[in-house]
């Protein structure tokens, strides 16, 4: 696992944009792993401005995302997938057909884990997946718990997260207490990993994530076991790392 201390959040942002955009000018048809929160608006704003700046094709480029909150459609605007859209999709040159992300109003949740785990094994694995990190140290939805999740799969979020996310919502009833999440074990298949972390309140679970045991009440500290993750985190999300 390779830590970058950045010194702020726009440096963050650039840093791990060009991640994504050197591996499309290698791989034109990758696949990209893609997530939402505030962490990486700031990165998507730069890969728009690479693609207007003509620097950066994103035409064969395949996407699947991390997550979806049950019951809420894609015209929601709080779904992942407007999120999708609005921060990026709908201001560069990719085919939307191209794009995945869960459904979250399937009839049957449990199937479209399903569906969704197979698409995301026939496109050939993630070459690139981009992690935010919970405050409690969850990757995607996948919570702190006794074991490792393994696929794509239904959860209830925690409260902590349901908290987290409430400042989004008209008022806590409306935070949904359910998602479709991809596994550890459909996350820790990509080739590639980026976690990005800002903000003090990330700091202790960086910590717990780069030094303390490998545990799925952590569940970020699998990563140490990847073969090729960078976490960028800037000076307040990485204060803990330097005492
Ligand atoms: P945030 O969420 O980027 O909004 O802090 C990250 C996460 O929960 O994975």
């Amino acid at each position: 696992m390779k830590v970058v201390i950045t010194k702020d959040y726009t440096e963050m942002c650039k840093l791990a944009s060009r991640i994504f955009a050197a591996e499309i000018t290698l791989k034109p048809d990758c696949v990209l792993g893609l997530a939402t929160g505030s962490t990486p608006v700031g990165m998507y704003k730069e890969l728009v401005e690479m693609y207007n700046e003509h620097r950066v094709d994103f035409s064969q480029v395949k996407t699947v995302n991390l997550d979806e909150y049950a019951g809420l459609s894609g015209d929601n605007d709080q779904s992942y997938r407007y999120f999708m859209n609005h921060n990026l999709f709908d201001h560069i040159n990719i085919n939307k057909e191209n794009t995945n992300v869960p459904n979250g109003t399937a009839a049957d949740l449990e199937a479209e884990c399903e569906r969704y785990e197979q698409v995301v094994a026939s496109m050939g694995g993630v070459d690139v997946q981009l992690l935010g990190i919970g405050n409690n140290g969850h990757i995607a939805f996948n919570e702190p718990c006794e074991e490792f999740p393994e696929k794509t799969h239904v959860v209830n979020l925690t409260q902590n997260t349901i908290e987290a996310n409430a400042r989004f919502f008209a008022s806590m009833d409306d935070v949904p207490k359910k998602a479709l999440t991809m596994g550890i074990g459909t996350i820790m298949k990509a080739k590639k990993i980026v976690l990005l972390a800002n903000g003090a309140k990330k700091a202790q679970t960086i910590y717990d994530t780069v030094y303390g045991p490998i545990t799925p009440k952590v569940p970020a500290s699998i990563l140490r076991l990847h073969p090729d993750v960078t976490i960028f985190v800037d000076e307040e999300a990485g204060a803990l790392l330097k005492k």
